[in-house]
């Protein structure tokens, strides 16, 4: 098997929030995975373990939210990344309003979207969520505005076990 550190070290992603409702239940998750993988039509997807709570609930949930964050909002993602919603509330502890389909959109995010789970996709110990972008919204516009980076997130342990 190829040693892929030394390929998947250079890679610096935009992190993203993905949040979940379905069944009463609420759930989100960091996530480093993503990216557009369609422009006509447009698609976007995003990749969650397995093992964590936002997979469990996401698999029931018809929409998803996407949001990204600025390097300022290293505290929203350590929220999201470092605790799991199997032991805390994360919402109790953010703000966060009502979206299309009943998804929960982040209030303090830089730029979010809704979109519907098209298909889903078996990628090993992760599944990938294609989503078929269908709201969205912004605080500010491309301006050159850095986002919050894997680079930044470094320092936040995971807060579900990876197995
Ligand atoms: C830098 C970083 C990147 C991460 N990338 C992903 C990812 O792409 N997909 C994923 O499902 N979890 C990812 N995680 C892990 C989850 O965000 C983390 O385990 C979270 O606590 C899970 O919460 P939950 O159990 O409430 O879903 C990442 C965590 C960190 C710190």
């Amino acid at each position: 098997m190829a040693d892929m550190d030394a390929f998947t070290d250079l890679l610096d992603p935009d992190m993203c929030v993905v949040t979940a409702a379905a069944g009463g239940e609420r759930a989100g998750c960091l996530v480093g995975f993503a990216s557009q993988c369609s422009m006509r039509p447009v698609r976007f997807v995003v990749w969650l373990s397995k093992v964590n709570r936002t997979y469990e609930v996401a698999r029931a949930a018809e929409f998803l939210a996407v949001h990204l964050l600025t390097p300022e909002q290293f505290d929203l993602a350590a929220l999201f990344g470092g605790e799991t919603g199997d032991e805390v509330d994360k919402f109790t502890r953010t703000r966060w309003t009502r979206g299309h389909g009943g998804t929960l959109v982040l209030e303090d995010a830089y730029a979010w979207f809704v979109g519907g789970v098209e298909q889903r996709i078996d990628g090993g110990d992760h599944v990938g969520f294609v989503l078929d972008p269908v709201r969205s919204g912004a605080r500010g516009g491309p301006d050159g505005r850095p986002l919050l980076r894997l680079s930044d997130a470094l320092a936040i342990e995971p807060g579900h076990p990876v197995d």
